[in-house]
């Protein structure tokens, strides 16, 4: 009996150890088993040529100006934050879901031309209030939405960028894109990872990008956590043509220079 014991605590010891690791991998590699992944993975020179390989590594082209992400719980990695700043380098209107710190709004602020500007949206202190989540949102997706949205201050307050940036308050869901639809070169999805506000997020997202612009998103991680980006995502992918970059949790899309390619649907 004791050795049939001691075999099954093993093997749930083992299952547990197993189950453990496919989630760290899922979490910060973005790949492997059991997830299904079924968005296609591109390097990120197979979505902007910006990010081609000399034989030196990356092209002076992809020299930008960054801070660690050493230390910020949730943010970017360094290499997402590497992408996004390259990208804002040819942006003159982009648009950002979710300010937190202002640590990405500071490097797109940075990074772009000097007539660039930077709008980023976010839930105040204060504000938790208009937070209107949907039935089918994961409780932890908006219980970390909600203890995200108490920033006093951003990185880039006092900096000579402030001048860029376009700081907005209130809830994603409530705010008006229709000034903004067609005209962002770059836009950032990375507010609530509330399913709901996934869906709500990245139709703005695709009504606001101007012909030859880009949609990023983040926080995409197989199906622990944040659960409500990988599901909304893995929808929008059926109507919308989204790549995962390589070694990040971004999804990206590049608008076409002339029809959108989005089915109405998913723009609705
Ligand atoms: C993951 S953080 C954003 C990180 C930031 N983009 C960066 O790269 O450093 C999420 C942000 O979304 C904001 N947020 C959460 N729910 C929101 C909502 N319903 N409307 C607007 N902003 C929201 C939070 O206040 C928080 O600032």
């Amino acid at each position: 009996m004791v050795p049939w014991i001691i075999a099954g605590l093993g093997v749930g010891v083992a299952a547990a150890a197993t189950a453990r690791v496919a989630r760290l991998v899922a979490k910060h590699e973005h790949r492997g088993w059991p997830v299904e992944w079924p968005i296609r993975r591109v390097s990120p020179e197979g979505f902007d040529p910006i990010f081609r390989l000399t034989s030196f590594g990356p092209s002076l082209e992809t020299v930008v100006r960054y801070s660690s992400s050493m230390g910020v719980h949730g943010g970017t990695s360094d290499r997402e934050a590497w992408i996004l700043a390259v990208l804002a380098t040819r942006a003159r209107i982009m648009f950002e879901f979710g300010t937190c710190t202002g640590k990405t709004t500071h490097l797109l602020a940075m990074n772009s031309p000097a007539d660039a500007i930077v709008h980023t949206l976010t839930l105040a202190q204060g504000q938790e209030g208009q937070y209107a989540g949907g039935a089918g949102d994961d409780g932890h997706d908006t219980r970390a939405a909600l203890r995200e949205s108490s920033a006093a201050g951003f990185v880039y307050s006092n900096t000579p960028e402030e001048s860029k940036i376009r700081q907005h308050y209130g809830d994603s869901k409530a705010f008006d894109q229709t000034s903004l639809a067609g005209k962002c070169d770059l836009v950032f999805v990375d507010g609530s990872h509330a399913y709901s506000y996934v869906v709500s997020d990245s139709r703005k997202a695709l009504e606001m990008v101007a012909p030859g612009g880009m949609v990023l998103w983040h926080d995409y991680r197989g199906f622990y956590k944040p659960r409500g980006v990988y599901k909304a995502l893995n929808e929008l992918a059926k109507d919308v043509e989204l790549v995962h970059l390589k070694g990040t949790s971004l999804i990206a899309y590049r608008r076409q220079e002339g029809p959108t390619g989005v089915s109405s649907s998913a723009r609705e």
